[in-house]
């Protein structure tokens, strides 16, 4: 058997540099608990990055892509299969309202990540405009602090400048306001009427550090969407598929989009990406005008099917809003007891951030919580990311945040806060 140190030697002598991996090479998991490859235990309370919605080794998920991988595991897009209609079928009947009704988005497409499933929506937003005698709107309104992924057609939407430099990023079609300030929307699009073609938004800024959209702002850009003729295109790659407690989490505010790009927790780890757009829409991608050959792929479709499936049946979206309420509180209840390293926590369901005090960086209590056996995430440089598994138990949560507390009361106080409190 090969120890971490030997791994991770090979791995940084061949594969490229471009990810800050940390000194851990995982090896198998189950529920929500993963292993090493030295035999050593994590709990998992970042889920591959709000990834493996169903924890590790889920029999039911096995199961599936076992059994498609001895029918068929690709068909390509010349052909109907079963799985990518299927998965289809079901992501367009969880967009029905509550009680039934026509459901909000009824076309998909399917791809392999949330960087292509974005990378759709753009291309979409701009061939609308075009279709309609309007090839002048090609700009987009975009967020600060926002993530949409790192093609150049998603990065210049993402509105992080730290993912921009040295790529030669078209930022000139693309305008970053403020996160929640819809009177800036308002203002931008009453002085450029006619030159955009869609809003784009997360409902919870993910990467940016965990943070909800304000009361009433999706509801708000709904509305001036549709005032202005631009699509609401809401991007649900982190938030959808269950996560924040409900199966999108555009349905809390109870406003659709026109567009909706999902991708991580859709596969529950197989690679997945999907486009899901209103009736309307449908035929603006006229055949020819985009595709990939691996997406609708037999194996990732069936996998999802199989996560959807396995998510209405044991009521795991539920599930997320009861433990994301737990997870809530048991995170307040370590920001109180270790206020010199927390600042608070926030988040909605299953996608948390415990907020760093002043002095404390993200990255220090992410590496005292692995050697104290939690697995996290960073979404900035002062937010500790909390993503488990949609099948985590308050036992788990209890260990977890056992584990987190003893690491926090390991990292050495900042010295500002020391200062002010022997004072
Ligand atoms: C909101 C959001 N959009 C887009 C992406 C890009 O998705 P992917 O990494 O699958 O390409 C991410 C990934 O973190 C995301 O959180």
């Amino acid at each position: 058997m090969s120890t971490n140190a030997e791994i991770i030697a090979v791995g940084n002598e061949v594969l490229l540099s471009n990810y800050r991996q940390a000194p851990v090479v995982l090896d198998h998991g189950k529920g929500c608990e993963l292993w090493d490859v030295e035999g050593r235990r994590f709990l998992d309370l970042y889920g591959g990055i709000a990834v493996s919605a169903l924890g590790h080794a889920h029999p039911a998920l096995v199961g599936a892509i076992q059994a498609q991988a001895q029918r068929l595991l690709h068909a390509s897009n010349l052909v109907w299969s079963e799985p990518a209609v299927a998965l289809a079928r079901h992501l367009v009947d969880l967009t029905r309202p509550e009680g039934g009704g026509a459901p909000a988005l009824s076309r998909v497409f399917l791809c392999n990540s949330g960087t292509e499933a974005m990378e759709a929506c753009v291309k979409l937003a701009r061939r609308h405009a075009f279709l309609k005698g309007e090839a002048q709107r090609t700009r987009f309104i975009a967020f600060k602090n926002s993530f949409h992924g790192r093609s150049l057609g998603a990065l210049p939407l993402t509105g992080t400048p730290k993912y921009w430099e040295g790529f030669g990023c078209d930022l000139e079609r693309v305008t970053h306001l403020d996160f929640g300030q819809l009177d800036q929307v308002r203002a931008y699009l009453e002085a450029h009427p006619r030159e955009v073609c869609g809003v784009v938004a997360e409902p919870v800024q993910g990467e940016g550090g965990v943070l909800p959209a304000p009361e009433g702002f999706l509801r708000g850009l709904r509305a001036l969407a549709d005032e202005f003729g631009a699509l609401l295109i809401l991007d649900e790659i982190q938030t959808g598929v269950g996560r924040t407690g409900a199966w999108f989490a555009w349905q809390h505010a109870g406003v659709a989009p026109d567009v909706m790009p999902l991708a991580k927790g859709l596969g529950g780890g197989v690679p997945i990406g999907a486009m899901l757009v209103k009736e309307s829409l449908n035929g603006v991608l006229s055949p020819g005008t985009h595709g990939t050959t691996f997406g609708g792929n037999p194996l990732a479709a069936a996998a999802a099917v199989a996560v959807i499936e396995t998510m209405q049946k044991d009521k795991l979206v539920r599930r997320a809003a009861k433990m994301g309420d737990y997870l809530s509180a048991k995170l307040a209840e370590l920001a109180r007891q270790h206020p010199a390293i927390f600042d608070g926590e926030r988040g909605l369901g299953l996608l948390r951030g415990l907020l760093m005090a002043r002095g404390v960086e993200a990255r220090q209590m992410l590496a005292a919580a692995r050697d104290h056996g939690v697995l996290l995430s960073v979404a900035s440089e002062r937010v500790l990311r909390v993503t488990p598994p949609l099948v985590i138990d308050e036992a788990t949560i209890d260990e977890a945040a056992r584990a987190i507390g003893a690491a926090a009361a390991s990292i050495p106080i900042p010295a500002a806060r020391d200062a002010k409190q022997s004072a």
